[in-house]
């Protein structure tokens, strides 16, 4: 099938090469000329695991091509994705202008019977509204089809979840357009959840929300375990072996952070309190979500007496392992909080350092994880990579002024902790 993409961002890119991969003829489509360029000399502009190689293989197999002009992306496109960003604007609402702009481009450049289809989380009615854009500039109703196709691949494991995706939601007024797009999708062998497009638009809404009202109850819960002396992964383990609630997702720390969540939840309340409802429970979510860093940098503090004239060492900056994106991390507030009490800042992140450096100039980054502990009176760990589970504990402590590491995402195990002879702080445990 020949299918465009516009949009080769965390969600356009991988989406684009998966449906290289199954074979099709993949063009995207985007606007910035320098990332069109970097993309067609096999270089890819975000950090995302395996992408880079699918790539330079599926460029290779001349299945996947880029190019700057809409036009050209129409003229090639049976199936044409929106997958342009929905930063959070004004109020929390989605700022839509990507979208809008997109979709006046189609309209300008549609040439034959288009499926357009929105992989970008957007509020329920924007396919009306797209589907209006198109018919105020008198492209004919017969020329396409406007479908709600939500994406739920997670950064940093982006290529597998476009591969093998738990399920496929199709929001569709129009049963053969429906049908198309299950002829596409068809190869990855996954469910497929057929509805209108105003539930499909919403589905996406309501299944981020809920990914971050879960965490936020088991970050609640782990308040109450620092106090009680009970144990969050003890809790979550024992709830979450019950499948009608689940294990995962359940993992308390610092909280949620990133490109998806925070927007999400906010546009969410803003969606309710337009339609006239106070969604009192998405508000809670996010206040506990906004305690939790806080919290927990507090602890910190009166452990050590206040920051001033101390040195602390931060273990990841990305706002969860395998990315480079910071957006909303919480290793954004941290440095925040650490700067304005005066602390020395020691971080490490193998992906994301460039991009805190660009807003955080004046902090030290330092080459390992390692490094990060140099005359530190502490670490907090703030984001789980796998190479900080195996980091060398013993050695870490011989240059550090304190041996005290504040996990915020419980990634060390009492006995590592143990033989190190570290004093060890960590969410949902007391300490
Ligand atoms: C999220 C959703 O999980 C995807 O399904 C969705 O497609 C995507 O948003 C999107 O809308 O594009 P993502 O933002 O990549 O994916 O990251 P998550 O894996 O959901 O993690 C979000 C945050 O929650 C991270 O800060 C992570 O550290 C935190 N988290 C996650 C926890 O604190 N505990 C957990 O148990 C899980």
């Amino acid at each position: 099938m020949k299918v465009t993409v516009i949009g080769t961002g965390y969600v356009g890119l991988p989406t684009a090469l998966v449906f290289a991969d199954l074979g099709n003829d993949v063009l995207c489509v985007d606007k910035d000329e320098a990332k069109v360029a970097m993309l067609r000399a096999g270089q890819v502009p975000i950090y995302e695991p395996g992408v880079e190689a699918l790539l330079r293989r599926s460029l290779d197999d001349g299945l996947f091509k880029v190019t700057p002009s809409t036009d050209e992306g129409m003229q090639h496109g049976e199936v044409v994705f929106i997958a342009v960003g929905t930063p959070q604007g004004d109020d929390g609402e989605a700022d839509l202008s990507a979208v809008w702009a997109v979709a006046r481009d189609i309209a300008k450049y549609i040439c034959h019977y288009t499926i357009i289809v929105t992989k970008s989380t957007v509020p329920v009615g924007t396919g009306d509204r797209i589907e209006q854009i198109l018919v105020d500039a008198a492209v004919d109703r017969s020329m396409f089809d406007v479908v709600s196709n939500p994406e739920f691949l997670r950064e940093g494991t982006a290529l597998p979840d476009a591969q093998h995706p738990d399920r496929i939601v199709i929001g569709a007024d129009n049963q053969a357009a429906a049908h198309k797009l299950m002829e596409l999708f068809a190869p990855l062998e996954a469910p497929v959840i057929i509805t209108d497009r105003r539930s499909s638009e919403l589905i996406k809404y309501a299944s981020n929300t809920f990914l971050a009202i879960k965490i936020s109850f088991i970050n609640a819960i782990s308040r109450m375990c620092e106090e009680c002396g009970a144990d969050v992964s003890a809790v979550a383990r024992g709830m979450g072996s019950d499948p009608r609630i689940g294990n995962k997702f359940l993992q308390a720390g610092l909280g949620w952070g990133g490109s998806c969540l925070p927007k999400d939840v906010a546009a969410l309340n803003k969606i309710a309190a337009d339609l006239g409802y106070d969604f009192k429970m998405l508000q809670a979510a996010d206040e506990v979500n906004e305690q939790q860093t806080r919290h927990f940098v507090q602890r910190l503090s009166d452990r050590i007496g206040g920051f001033q004239g101390k040195t602390i060492g931060l273990l990841g900056l990305a706002f969860k392992p395998n990315t480079d994106d910071i957006r909303d991390a919480k290793s954004l507030e941290i440095i925040e909080m650490l700067k304005a009490e005066g602390a020395t800042i020691r971080a490490y992140d193998p992906a994301a350092a460039e991009n805190v450096r660009a807003i955080h100039p004046d902090i030290t980054y330092v080459n390992s994880a390692l490094e990060t502990g140099q005359d530190a009176d502490a670490i907090i760990l703030v984001t789980e990579w796998n190479e900080f589970k195996s980091l060398d504990l013993t050695r870490l402590g011989q240059i550090m002024r304190r041996k005290l590491i504040f996990d915020g995402r419980r990634v060390f195990t009492p006995y590592q902790i143990e033989r190190a002879g570290f004093e060890y702080v960590t969410v949902g445990a007391k300490g």
